[in-house]
């Protein structure tokens, strides 16, 4: 039995798309185990730039299966754009599953989503507006509708009028909006969705992950998001409405964490945070623009500008410790190449005591100051290197001293966007 978790470790964005398609290719099943469209995974392949949001990014490889996995929440139609676009560039769905028990996003869900933020005001969330919470509020309140809802025509009907007649409620009389939810549009749309999808659904995607597993194959269950968007683990109410961590791989495909042999976490060599919510080593001002046109650190699914800060090590050692990570694969480490110096976060300060845990209340996080150690930086471009002994000696120091900080080893260093500009450490 192999089983690989890869997982964010900060707040998304940190480059899982590209570290699972380079996994993917020894493997045999790639899947996808929560989250939704709110991802946007990004592969580069020679000239072609692939923006995965739905669909696991180890569709690159012909012989590798790709699950959605029950934890997914689907907007069938982006779902079947997605599958459109990447036909068009040449890339056929063949072996592609999706289960029964993914919960769909309607489009009540997304006009909920915005009108939720809208009456926020301050306290926004900067959410995608995709309808994510939305979508798992329902599943999680009983009265969502699942993939396998679509091809049983009565249940579906019922639960379709009953959530238009609750949403409608909402919508016009709460959130004060002028719109009308048309439920025979919506019906007939997501029937004709059920029509395209019919062939890549299967009922239970646990037996055939768990019997992958028992017959020797490989399989790699890809994070979206991050541990610090994780609604139970991270800086809650600024995070998605998902478990991203490890553990909820386990939950969103169907397997036991007996099967889980490693989890990869991956590392942006800084920090990114797009939305709102508390980020303790965001960078201000003109660094911080600089990191951000470098890096070209703009949102693969809504184009925001992210916002960016230095490497964290409080945060680093809160996502090892809660995702039980094995390895690291450090991503844009090349981004970093022109500073001559590089400070990394090793503490927080909080009431004048140094506190080496990442505290979960917001109140207190609000009150803690990060404490920095510069590092001299290394000057010189990196993108080309092949292997590791030839990275600069203040490059090396850097990532030793960021495996330091997460207590974790490093396997993997990206040095650039493409496919190739890897570095495998052993
Ligand atoms: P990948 O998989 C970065 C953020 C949003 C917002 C918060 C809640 O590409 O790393 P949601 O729409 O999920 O309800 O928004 O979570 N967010 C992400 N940030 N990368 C992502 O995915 C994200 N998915 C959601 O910006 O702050
Ligand atoms: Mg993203």
């Amino acid at each position: 039995m192999t089983a690989t978790i890869i997982v964010g470790t900060q707040w998304g964005d940190e480059g899982k798309g590209k570290i699972t398609d380079l996994l993917a290719r020894d493997m045999d099943m790639v899947v996808r185990y929560q989250g939704g469209n709110n991802a946007g995974h990004t592969i580069v392949i020679g000239s072609d730039v692939f923006k995965m949001h739905l669909i696991p990014s180890g569709v690159f490889y012909p012989n590798v299966t790709c699950v959605i996995g029950n934890g997914v929440v689907i907007d069938p139609q982006v779902l079947i754009e997605e599958k459109e676009t990447l036909k068009a560039k040449g890339i056929e769905l063949n072996n592609f599953k999706v289960s029964s028990q993914a919960h769909l996003i309607f489009p009540y869900h997304k006009l909920l989503d915005k009108a939720q933020e809208t009456k926020r005001e301050a306290g926004r969330i900067g959410t995608t507006s995709r309808g994510i919470g939305p979508c798992y509020v329902d599943k999680m309140n009983r009265r969502g509708i699942r993939l396998g809802d679509l091809f049983n025509e009565s249940v579906f009907e019922e639960r379709l009028a009953w959530n238009i007649e609750e949403k409608s409620f909402l919508l016009q009389k709460f959130y004060g909006m002028d719109v009308k939810l048309n439920k025979e549009q919506i019906k007939d749309d997501f029937l004709g969705f059920a029509k395209i999808l019919r062939k890549f659904v299967v009922e239970d995607c646990s037996l055939l992950i768990n019997q992958a597993l028992k017959s020797g194959k490989r399989i790699l269950l890809e994070g979206a998001q991050g541990t610090m968007l994780d609604v139970d683990h991270g800086t809650y109410p600024f995070v998605t409405s998902s478990n991203p961590i490890s553990g909820g791989a386990c939950t969103g495909s169907g397997i036991g964490p007996t099967a889980i042999d490693e989890v990869i976490g991956v590392v942006k060599a800084y920090v990114t945070r797009v939305g709102g919510g508390p980020f303790p080593t965001e960078i201000h001002g003109e660094l911080g623009d600089m990191i951000r046109e470098k890096g070209g650190e703009y949102g693969a699914t809504t184009g925001r500008a992210r916002r960016c800060g230095w490497f964290d090590g409080v945060v680093a050692a809160h996502s090892t410790r809660v995702n039980g990570l094995t390895s690291l694969a450090i991503t844009k480490l090349d981004i970093l190449s022109d500073l001559p110096k590089i400070s990394v976060c090793t503490s927080y300060e909080y009431k004048g005591e140094k506190l080496n845990y990442f505290p979960l209340d917001l109140t207190k996080l609000e009150k803690c100051k990060p404490v920095y150690l510069e590092l001299d930086g290394w000057k010189s471009d990196i993108d080309k290197i092949k292997d590791y002994d030839d990275l600069p000696k203040n490059a090396k120091a850097y990532l030793n001293f960021l495996e330091e900080l997460c207590g974790a080893r490093i396997s993997l260093i990206s040095i650039g966007a493409e496919r190739g500009q890897i570095i495998k450490k052993s």
